[in-house]
C-alpha cells in the first residue's frame, strides 16, 4: 500500500474521517470504563481521536508520533480545541515508549498497529507502560457499519482498491496475525474482536 505523506494523511483526516474520532472515544471509553488519569495514543497523527476522548473524559493525553511534521499538526489542533492543559505531543517511537513502567492508565492507537515494524516488541512496550488495572485498545476501524459505508464510497473515487486495502488489513488473516503477536509477546489477558467497529485488540493489565 502507498504510504501517504502527512498533509494527504491529515487531508483524509479532516475531510473524510473526522465524523469516525467522536464515535470510536465513546467506544473506547464505554469499553475501558477509564475517565480519568493518565491515557497515551500511539501513532496519534493529528490527534482527532484523543481530542475527541479529551472532550468526554477528565484523561490527561500524551500525544505519540514518530513524526514531528504530524506532531505539528496534532498541537495545532489540541491548542485551537483549548486542551493544552490536558493533552501535550510527545515525539517517539511505539517499539521505545519514552514514559516509565506502569505510568498510563490507558493506552488507545488507531490506524497505526499496521506499520510497526516489530510488532511482538511494542505491544511489550505498551504492557510495560501499561498501570495494574490499566486497558489498551489498539486498532482500526470507522465506527460503525453506516460510516465505513459512507467513508468506503468517498475513498473508492480516490482510490479504486481501497475498500479491498481496507479488507485486507482489518479481514481474519490479520485477526490470526495479531492473535499469534500478543501470544508471542506473551500479554496474559487479551481480546481481538472484528465487527462493524473495525479490527480492535484490548489487553487488560
Ligand atoms: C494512518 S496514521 C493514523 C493517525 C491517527 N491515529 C488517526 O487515526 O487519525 C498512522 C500514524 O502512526 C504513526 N506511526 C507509524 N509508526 C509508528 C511508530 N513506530 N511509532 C509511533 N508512531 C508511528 C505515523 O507517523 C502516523 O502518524
Amino acid at each position: 500500500m502507498r504510504m501517504l505523506n502527512v498533509t494527504e494523511f491529515d487531508k483524509f483526516a479532516r475531510e473524510v474521517f473526522a465524523p469516525t474520532y467522536p464515535v470510536i472515544a465513546a467506544q473506547i471509553k464505554e469499553k475501558s470504563g477509564i475517565t480519568g488519569g493518565s491515557c497515551l495514543d500511539i501513532g496519534c497523527g493529528g490527534g482527532y481521536l484523543s481530542i475527541a476522548l479529551a472532550e468526554i473524559t477528565d484523561l490527561d493525553i500524551y500525544l505519540l508520533d514518530k513524526n514531528a511534521e504530524m506532531l505539528k499538526i496534532a498541537q495545532k489542533n489540541v491548542d485551537a480545541h483549548g486542551l493544552g492543559k490536558r493533552v501535550r505531543t510527545l515525539l517517539g517511537d511505539v517499539h521505545e515508549i519514552p514514559l516509565a513502567n506502569q505510568a498510563l492508565n490507558l493506552v488507545v492507537s488507531r490506524g497505526s498497529m499496521f506499520l510497526w515494524e516489530n510488532r511482538q516488541g511494542a505491544f511489550q512496550e505498551i504492557y510495560r507502560v501499561l498501570s495494574p488495572g490499566g486497558v489498551a485498545y489498539i486498532g482500526t476501524g470507522f465506527g460503525t457499519a453506516e460510516l465505513q459505508k459512507q467513508i468506503t464510497a468517498k475513498m473508492i473515487e480516490i482510490d479504486k482498491d481501497w475498500a479491498e486495502k481496507v479488507k485486507d488489513v482489518t479481514g481474519e488473516k490479520s485477526v490470526q496475525i495479531f492473535q499469534k503477536v500478543l501470544e508471542d509477546a506473551k500479554i496474559p489477558e487479551f481480546k481481538i474482536t472484528q465487527d462493524h467497529t473495525g479490527l480492535w485488540i484490548s489487553i487488560w493489565k
